[in-house]
Parts: structure tokens; C-alpha cells; sequence
């Protein structure tokens, strides 16, 4: 994973922590983070949050080209991993069936959903236009860098 990350994995954490820190909106920090993330970690040309509303996952702060707007829970990876509650790691999105092509160069992506209090709140979510970007450990960083995430905010 290494040579995927600019910055060492820890390093990530307590970048992300440090950016964080004293701030608890939601907007604000899933910015910061998008940003963060986009620009520290290689071979990532997507980066950003979706959030639950009415049943529907609507964007949120990303880098990266525009997006779909609205994905309906269940649909697309993102879609899967908010009703599941499980992290979605799919190292070919063209052979995830439902997968939502909103950049043609992204080849593989990983969605950790956002739980608040038991609750899905959003997902977070990274594409890569190299196949099979994201492996296990990039998966851990990603749970732990989410889990920074949801400390930091209010709801
Ligand atoms: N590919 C996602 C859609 C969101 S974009 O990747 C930014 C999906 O299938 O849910």
C-alpha cells in the first residue's frame, strides 16, 4: 500500500485528526477531508461523501469530476455498501452489476458506509482508475480514516 499513499498510513490518520480537530460540521470536515484525501493518496482520481436523504445517497463534498447526484439506497456500489453496512471493495467495477459509471476512468472503487449512532448516515467513497487499487490495508486505513471522521461531527 506504500507506494499508493504519498504520506505513510499513520501519517494519514494524524493528518486527517489534526485537519479535524475543533471543527464538528458535517460539510465542513467531509470537505476538508475529500480534499485530503485526493490530494495525499496516489492513483485516486475520485474522493468524497455521499449523504443519506429520503431514502436517496445525494453528493456531497468530493474532488474529482462531477458526479451523480442522487443514487437510491441498494443501487450502485455506493447504494450497496449504505444498505448493507458493509464496506464495499470492488476491484472491477465493470463486473459489479449496478455499478454507476460517473467517471469512465475509474476501474476500481471502495465505499465505507457512515454510521452515527447506529444509523447510516452516508458513505464515503474513492475510485481509482487503475484496477484492484484498493487492497485490504488501504481498506483498514479508509474504516479508521471514516471512523475520524464521524468523532469529529455533530449531528
Ligand atoms: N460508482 C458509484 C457512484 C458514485 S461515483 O463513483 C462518484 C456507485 O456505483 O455507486
Amino acid at each position: 500500500m506504500t507506494e499508493h499513499t504519498a504520506a505513510s498510513p499513520s501519517k494519514l490518520v494524524d493528518q486527517a485528526r489534526a485537519l479535524l480537530s475543533g471543527q464538528a460540521d458535517k460539510i465542513a470536515n467531509a470537505a476538508n477531508l475529500a480534499a485530503l484525501l485526493f490530494h495525499e493518496l496516489e492513483d485516486v482520481n475520485w474522493a468524497g461523501f455521499y449523504f443519506l436523504k429520503d431514502n436517496q445517497l445525494i453528493v456531497g463534498p468530493f474532488q474529482g469530476l462531477p458526479a451523480c447526484v442522487s443514487i437510491p439506497l441498494g443501487k450502485g456500489v455506493c447504494g450497496t455498501a449504505a444498505l448493507s453496512r458493509e464496506v464495499q471493495r470492488v476491484a472491477d467495477v465493470h463486473a459489479f452489476t449496478g455499478h454507476i459509471a460517473c467517471d469512465i476512468n475509474s476501474r476500481s472503487e471502495i465505499v465505507i458506509p457512515l454510521l452515527l449512532d447506529g444509523e447510516v448516515i452516508g458513505v464515503l467513497d474513492l475510485d481509482s482508475p487503475s484496477p484492484g487499487r484498493f487492497d485490504e490495508n488501504d481498506e483498514a486505513l479508509m474504516v479508521e480514516i471514516a471512523e475520524v471522521y464521524l468523532e469529529s461531527i455533530d449531528q
